[in-house]
């Protein structure tokens, strides 16, 4: 049997999501968003260079370590925060269960 996890999203209407999801190691963020109609279109197709993935965690135990490079698209975002993240770069696994995050708004 497949193990699940908890995703908190607020969606950029203000909306709260608690949805369940498979664990996937081969999946991140971005994808379960762009690919269940959140409005994420993960341009760059995962690779960290479009910001299109921008989220907001709001769970300071799942904020994780972001690299260098990661650091440095999300100084480049106008509506970045201290506790912005790309969510190609958030793989989906138990780590970030319960994880609670909004996705940022277009900037
Ligand atoms: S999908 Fe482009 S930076 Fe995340």
């Amino acid at each position: 049997m497949s193990e699940k996890i908890k995703l908190k999203i607020t969606d950029r209407q203000g909306q709260k999501h608690d949805v369940d999801v498979e664990i996937d190691s081969n999946t991140n963020l971005m994808e379960f968003c762009r690919d269940n109609s959140f409005g994420v279109e993960g341009f760059c197709g995962g690779m960290g260079s479009c910001a299109s993935c921008h989220i907001h965690i709001e769970s300071s135990e799942h904020y994780g370590n972001p690299d260098d490079d990661e650091l440095a698209m999300l100084d480049d975002i106008s509506n970045s925060k201290t506790n912005s993240r790309l969510g190609c770069q958030i793989e989906i696994n138990k780590d970030i269960d319960g994880i609670k995050f909004e996705i940022a708004q277009e900037p």
